[in-house]
């Protein structure tokens, strides 16, 4: 495993650096069923053996372990996250499973990888984390770093959370509107495959394919 540098390169989008804190909220979340929510999700990606994936905002790495299970030895799996703190607890959380996984400190406005590099890159629940302007430059960036063809996922929450409730008592998450990824998707030069719900609160999904150079 490669382990992170532990400063956090400089961005405007809103890191979280209560990494415990935040397993804990996937838990409630997913009322328990965190595991199962990850699978789903590396379904939804369709993820098969041999891949290679990156998941951009990773947090504290349930989702990049899972996509490392599925693509198997002859895959590979990276995650990077602008919060030292997640990265460390993603690093440690691959290591006691023993899932080789790479994870970085890095943004998702400048992905420290070269072009064509990845079959697959997975996002999910970090889109409302960015401002308008980073999110473009985001799937700029997941485009480039996508081989010709190669597939992004996209997560996020379509609906304002409820006020009340365990979940909001610890943490208020923003959304974003699925119509809204599909659009900034297009715009980077994606083709939208398939998209709905996830089947958890509002979560909703977008895969999509990078078309050819425009
Ligand atoms: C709600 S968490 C989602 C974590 C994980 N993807 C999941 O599905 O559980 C959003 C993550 O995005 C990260 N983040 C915020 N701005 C970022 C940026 N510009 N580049 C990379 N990560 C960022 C935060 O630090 C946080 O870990």
């Amino acid at each position: 495993m490669i382990s992170s540098p532990t400063t956090a390169p400089t961005t405007t989008g809103r890191v979280l650096h209560w990494a415990a804190r935040y397993d804990l909220l996937v838990w409630l979340l997913t009322h328990g069923r965190h595991r199962a929510f990850r699978k789903r999700l590396v379904n939804l990606a369709r993820l098969v053996a041999g891949e290679s994936t990156l998941d951009v905002g990773c947090g504290t790495g349930s989702l990049a372990i899972a996509a490392k299970r599925q693509v198997g030895a002859g895959g590979s799996v990276f995650g990077i996250d602008a919060s030292p703190a997640m990265i460390a607890r993603a690093t440690a959380k691959a290591a006691r499973a023993g899932v080789e996984v790479s994870f970085k400190t890095a943004v998702a406005e400048a992905l420290p990888f070269p072009d064509a590099q990845f079959d697959v890159v997975l996002s999910t629940l970090m889109l409302h984390h960015l401002p308008r302007k980073v999110r473009q430059q985001c799937a700029r960036e997941i485009r480039r770093v996508l081989k010709p063809h190669g597939r992004v996922l996209v997560v996020d929450f379509a609906h304002a959370q409820a006020k009340s409730g365990l979940l909001a008592h610890f943490h208020r998450h923003g959304h974003v509107d699925p119509r809204e990824i599909i659009a900034l998707l297009d715009e980077a030069g994606f083709r939208c495959i398939e998209s709905g719900p996830v089947g958890i609160s509002s979560l909703q999904f977008v895969l999509a394919e990078r078309q050819s150079d425009r």
